[in-house]
């Protein structure tokens, strides 16, 4: 696909020349910075910046509380509870990763749905999405693994629960459990391994993420219509869109401030609203709380994995059908990586032409369903698994699933559009007729 047509960085002094020709670095800060960007993107467009900045929250305030932190079992609660109680500042480092994790996830969901809604994921945006994707499932195991890191009841009881769902692949699974914990249970060995991990994977989220930006400014953002930048001429092309920097820099930083006022509110004055009560109690492998709850980001799909017991005739039937080696357990564990599988497979999923959402009348209830769903399941991921809890999560699962395997492939053959604009100037135009050329 070709580039939007923009001007590109020229040197001009002497020095500037001298460099370009040796690394055009100026040049790939110049051309990041001006990229054309659609001018009628929306706050939903913002969580992007958030997530950048997020990644560097964890990174700047995981370096330094690894400055105080001991990965040793014998040591690590108290190690954490130093930080919090004599390290200057060190509540504040603390409370800020844990709550930058919530932050994150937050603004990850918000992304995505975001993209569900404008069809964010569609050709030819599919490997910006795949490499989103990665990210996500990155950021999910760096953020169980952080979990583990304080040794607190909660951390040692996930973690035990977590690494046992490998220990369900038939077969394999207690070898691969085994190797992951570094010895038959969650101990030393796993919270090294552990800490090891989650001080790396951070990186290789820049990394992916370095990627994911290249990606979308390889094809260009897309935008509320949905409607493609016109590339034909330059001119035409800047009546779509205005450059990143300072329209969207300042509309963007504007976003940031507000959400952290929200942010820095919680951190300063309910830190703990979102942990767990338990993890303030140190690990005692002889001792197995009431109800082992992960963080509220995992639950949507801790339920999804709760929700296929060996009551349901679908888990009896592939049961039967292979002979007993897929049991309730491994379906739960196929069922929670399946609805992150089929989220990645929507670009080839959905089979309607029109991009976003707002030109799709019946796309969008099954959407706004969507939602409500996934808000159940995190609701439900936390409850016991009782009537009736079995029976909404089973629900709740099956519409997940129904709603990327089924509703999406068939809207497109069943659905009659609404007229799309023809170009974003246009749209632009109708919704704001004042504004300057
Ligand atoms: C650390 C995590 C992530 C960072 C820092 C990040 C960053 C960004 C940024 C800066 C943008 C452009 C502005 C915006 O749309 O807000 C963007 C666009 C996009 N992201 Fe992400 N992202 C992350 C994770 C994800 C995930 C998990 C997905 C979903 C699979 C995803 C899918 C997309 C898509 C499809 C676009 C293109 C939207 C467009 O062109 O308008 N991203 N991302």
């Amino acid at each position: 696909m070709a580039g939007i047509p923009h001007d590109h960085y020229e040197p001009k002094s002497g020095f500037e020349q001298w460099l370009h020709k040796r690394l055009p670095i100026v040049g790939l800060v110049y051309d990041t910075l001006m990229i054309p960007t659609p001018k009628n993107l929306n706050w939903m467009w913002i969580w992007g910046i958030v997530l950048v900045f997020c990644l560097a929250l964890q990174i700047v305030t995981g370096i330094v509380l690894v400055m105080h932190y001991t990965p040793h079992v014998d040591m690590a609660f108290a190690s954490v509870e130093h930080i919090m109680r004599d390290v200057n500042g060190g509540w504040a480092l603390r409370y800020l990763h844990a709550n930058g994790a919530s932050l994150f996830f937050v603004a990850v969901y918000l992304h995505i749905f975001r993209g569900l809604y404008y069809g964010s994921y569609k050709a030819p945006r599919e490997v910006t999405w795949i490499i989103g994707m990665l990210i996500y499932l990155a950021m999910m195991g760096t953020a169980f693994m952080g979990y583990v890191l304080p040794w607190g009841q909660m951390s040692f009881w996930g973690a035990t629960v977590i690494t046992g769902l490998f220990g369900a692949i038939p077969g394999v699974g207690p070898d691969i459990q085994a190797w992951l914990l570094g010895g038959p249970a969650v101990d030393n060995a796993t919270l090294n391994r552990f800490f090891s991990l989650h001080y790396l994977l951070p990186f290789v989220i820049a990394a992916l993420v370095a990627v994911h930006i290249w990606a979308f400014h390889s094809t260009g953002n897309n935008n509320p219509t949905g409607v493609e930048v016109r590339r034909t001429s330059k001119a035409e092309a800047e009546k779509d869109t205005l450059p990143f920097w300072p329209y969207f820099v300042i509309k963007d930083l504007f976003a940031l401030v507000v959400v952290l006022v929200v942010f820095f509110a919680i951190v300063g004055f309910m830190p703990n609203y979102l942990g767990h009560p338990d993890n303030y109690i140190e690990a005692n492998p002889l001792a197995t709380p009431a109800h082992i709850v992960p963080e509220w980001y995992f639950l949507p799909f801790y339920a999804i994995l709760r929700a296929f017991t060996a009551d349901v005739w679908a888990v009896q039937f592939v049961q039967f059908i292979t002979f007993g080696i897929v049991d309730a357990k491994f379906f739960g564990v196929l069922a929670m990586f399946g609805a992150i599988a089929v989220m990645a497979l929507a670009p080839w999923l959905d089979t309607s032409s029109v991009r976003s959402g707002k030109y799709r009348p019946m796309f969008k209830w099954w959407f706004w369903l969507l939602c409500v769903d996934f808000i159940v399941l995190m609701w439900v991921g936390a409850q016991s698994t009782d009537f009736p809890f079995d029976w909404i999560s089973l629900i709740a699962a099956t519409y997940w699933f129904a709603y990327f395997l089924v509703i999406l492939p068939l809207l497109g053959v069943i659905e009659k559009p609404l007229p799309q604009p023809s170009t974003i100037e246009e749209d632009f135009k109708a919704h704001y007729p004042h504004a300057a050329e």
